[in-house]
């Protein structure tokens, strides 16, 4: 069986190509970069509209066949912005009526999961799903994926994207500030803001801007950054983990490909007797690959929708899904 996934939550619009044991075939994408500022919902909705139907095609050719050998689309039904979900649920739309095959919505959150249990040997990990909009601590309990611990203002991603643009760096800054923070061993102190299970990275980054400004290093602030709000990230972790019992953890979102958060949690399950698992870079961010095996499961649990259960869904939370393939 090969399903094909359409994603398109926020600035990338991907699609992925998986066969039944979560070989992935194709897995192609774009993404709008703001030239600066945030990112505009409508922009990056425009964007996507140009760039889906190449992207399909392009996927086929990758993967070496025609459109009539795909079983099942998928997509990615929320959480995102409304224009970029329903730009990309509209192509979903057209293509399953169009090839007379089923449509499946899929929760952008669980994928992220799921990718990372398909490709690698985790079976009942407790994900670090760490991206630039979402930061969650999910675990499966009791038939659904749960929330144990999220941030409480912004994504990490974010944060570090933001502090990059105030020092007059381009998008994304995750990467820039893994650079710069290599140059340095000098931890300055910042907020480190842990409530319960959850975590907030506003303070720390009022807190870094305000150092930049008074003439610290950038390369001191890059590397305090990282220090502190990946500490933080373990210890939410590493408390989930504890209160399950999980002797697994697995990484997943864009920040996931960041080498010293990979070092930390390694270095926390390895502590507590647990191991870590990360799967490859292109399939840690978001991408269509994750959709398209989502949706595979769901349709072999014997998940149907008609084109009326696609409407898409904003604030799609990751334990409203009726996780009926595990
Ligand atoms: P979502 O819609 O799930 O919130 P997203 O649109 O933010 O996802 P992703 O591709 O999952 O997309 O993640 C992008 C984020 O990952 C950006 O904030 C970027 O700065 C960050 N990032 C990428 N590489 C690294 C890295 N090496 N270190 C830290 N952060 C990184
Ligand atoms: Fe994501």
């Amino acid at each position: 069986m090969l399903a094909l996934g359409i994603e398109g939550t926020a600035h990338t619009v991907g699609v992925g190509i998986v066969d039944g044991s979560c070989r992935v075939l194709a897995n192609v994408y774009g993404m709008i970069k703001p030239e600066k500022g945030g990112i505009h919902p409508r922009e990056a909705a425009n964007h996507h509209a140009e760039a889906v139907v190449p992207l399909l095609q392009k996927a086929l050719d990758v993967a070496g066949i025609g459109p009539d050998a795909v079983d099942i689309i998928a997509f990615s039904q929320g959480p995102g912005l409304g224009p970029c979900l329903r730009t990309v649920a509209t192509a979903a739309r057209a293509l399953a009526l169009t090839l007379r095959v089923p449509i499946v919505g899929v929760n952008h959150c669980v994928a992220h999961l799921e990718i990372g249990r398909g490709t690698t040997e985790c079976e009942d990990p407790a994900l670090l799903y760490v991206s630039g909009g979402n930061t969650q601590v999910i675990a499966f309990s009791r038939g659904r994926y749960r929330v144990f611990g999220e941030t409480l203002d912004i994504g990490i991603g974010n944060m570090l994207d933001k502090f990059a643009r105030e020092a007059g760096h381009g998008f994304p800054g995750g990467p820039v500030l893994e650079r710069a923070a290599k140059e340095s061993s000098t931890l300055l102190p910042l907020p480190y803001s842990v409530k319960g299970m959850d975590v907030a990275f506003s303070g720390l980054l009022t807190a870094a801007v305000n150092r930049m400004k008074k003439g610290e290093r950038f390369e001191d602030l890059a590397f305090s950054i990282q220090e502190t709000a990946f500490a933080m990230l373990c210890e939410v972790t590493e408390r989930a983990m504890a209160h399950l019992e999980n002797d697994e953890v697995l990484l997943g979102g864009g920040v996931a490909r960041n080498r010293r958060l990979q070092e930390m949690v390694s270095r926390m399950a390895t502590d507590r007797g647990a191991r870590m698992f990360v799967p490859p870079g292109e399939l840690c961010i978001d991408n269509g690959a994750m959709i398209a095996w989502t949706g595979l499961l769901m349709h072999r649990a014997g998940v149907r929708m008609s084109i009326e259960d696609t409407v898409v869904n904003q604030r799609f939370r990751t334990d409203e899904v009726d996780v009926v393939w595990r």
